[in-house]
């Protein structure tokens, strides 16, 4: 039988979440259907909060919205008072929307134009940059209160090399000598309030990684301090916490986790005298993945050779981590989990490419055209990463909450693939 966590129950073979059927969520809403937990992701939020939280109060968590930016989600993390980290002018948009004001606002450009730029400064929002070409810019468009730089502190880390964000070889971040001149140029020019920033890579189970990028962080923080009478107002060590895909693996442990990270933290400010800044952290993943599924309904049943194919309605338009990073993914069949594994199946998708894989050699129990799998983990990084190829649509969003379910996204239709679409006025 399928070993499951909450917000995942078996009830009488069938999968629920949160209190509701996803059974009969396939069958109101049809599929593919993104499904995400409300009480889960407030959990998840909660007991990261309480583990950093109790070690240093002066803590922060900014969710990173690029993991699940359908608005519903970041309402939720809005009033549990989480601020956000955001991508783009779109998430700045999209955060705005969901209720979080200018000061709740993070925006981290890469490599953005002035559009962008002007959007975010019209916004009012926290800026973090991460080159002086762009800085040069900003600071010609104008001078947001509240600035950050990414640092590229060197060593990085991630479940996979696309993951992977700060190295000597990473397009992210700064080295010590730019954020110097950078941090002069903006205290120059006006800026009240400081940060400093490094994301190292995602994906990451344990707080090792972190402990040699923070302190190097930490070291050229004091260093812009002590050389520019800069003081920081917040220190943000970015996200990247991972959680559990594969059944039996380790969940991280929160509280060595925080334990560690506040200790390092807290020593560098007292030896560098770096006063009572706040710690922020971003995490995407830790917050959401778990408390999201994907149901897909199975269309069709091969065998090629000696290879046993289950064709789903789901690929990798719908959910690229798999083909893009060779991604796992737990797959369950809805509506058989009483029933015995038995046959060894490749789990593919609608898309005509080789690389539309969703599972492969998953031992499941017999099944046949019409019943429903669901993808678990499947809340960060799913939807916010889904596409049309092939022109197909992208699915709908349901939030359940305690046996509570609600659309929080439609199903896209045949117009929303001609909306934008404009004819040549010589091929009228
Ligand atoms: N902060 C910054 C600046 C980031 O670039 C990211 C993620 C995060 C925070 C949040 O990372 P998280 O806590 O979610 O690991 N598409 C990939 C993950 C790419 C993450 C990119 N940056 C995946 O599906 O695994």
């Amino acid at each position: 039988m399928e070993v499951l966590k909450s917000p995942l129950e078996n009830f009488g073979g069938e999968l629920f979440i949160d209190g509701v059927s996803t059974v009969k969520l396939a069958e109101i809403f049809g599929t593919p259907l993104y499904v995400i937990s409300e009480n889960k992701i407030r959990e998840n939020y909660r007991k990261m909060h309480a583990a950093f939280s109790k070690r240093y109060g002066k803590f922060r968590i900014l969710y990173s919205a690029k993991a699940n930016t359908n608005i519903s989600v970041l309402k939720i993390l809005h009033s549990e008072g989480a601020y956000v980290d955001t991508a783009s002018a779109g998430e700045v948009y999209l955060a705005s929307m969901a209720g979080f004001s200018s000061e709740e606002i993070l925006y981290t450009g890469i490599n953005v134009g002035d559009e962008e730029l002007k959007y975010v400064l019209s916004r009012g929002v926290m800026v973090n940059l991460d080159s002086m070409s762009q800085l040069n810019r900003l600071i010609r468009l104008g001078v947001p209160e509240t600035l950050s730089f990414r640092i590229n502190p060197e060593h990085g880390a991630g479940y996979h090399k696309y993951v992977v964000t700060a190295s000597k070889h990473a397009k992210f971040g700064m080295d010590e000598a730019s954020a110097l001149k950078a941090y002069e140029i903006v205290k120059a020019a006006g800026v009240k309030r400081f940060g400093i920033h490094m994301h190292i890579g995602s994906g990451i189970m344990d707080v090792t990684p972190y402990l040699k990028p923070g302190e190097r962080l930490l070291k050229i923080a004091s260093k812009i301090n002590t050389k520019l009478g800069i003081s920081f107002d917040f220190i943000n060590f970015g996200g990247g916490m991972g959680v559990p895909y594969k059944p039996g693996e380790k969940e991280l442990d929160l509280e060595a986790f925080s334990g560690k990270l506040v200790e390092l933290f807290k020593r560098k400010l007292d030896e560098y005298s770096l006063g009572k800044p706040e710690l922020w952290i971003e995490p995407g993943r830790f917050i959401v993945a778990e408390a999201g599924i994907l149901l897909t309904r199975i269309k069709a049943i091969k065998q090629v050779f000696h290879k046993k194919f289950v064709g789903v309605d789901a690929g990798f338009n719908t959910l690229i981590r798999p083909a893009m990073y060779g991604a796992y993914h737990q797959v369950v069949v809805a509506n058989k989990l009483n029933e015995k594994p038995t046959e060894v199946y490749d789990v593919v998708g609608p898309i005509c490419e080789s690389g539309d894989v969703l599972a492969e050699n998953r031992l499941l129990p017999k099944i046949f055209e019409g019943d429903l799998l669901v993808v678990l983990n499947a809340g960060a990084y799913g939807f916010s990463m889904s596409s049309q190829y092939n022109s197909r649509l992208r699915p709908a969003e349901v939030l359940v909450k305690s046996g509570r379910y609600a659309l929080i996204r439609e199903a896209e239709t045949f117009e929303d693939l001609v909306r934008k679409q404009r004819v040549a006025e010589w091929l009228e």
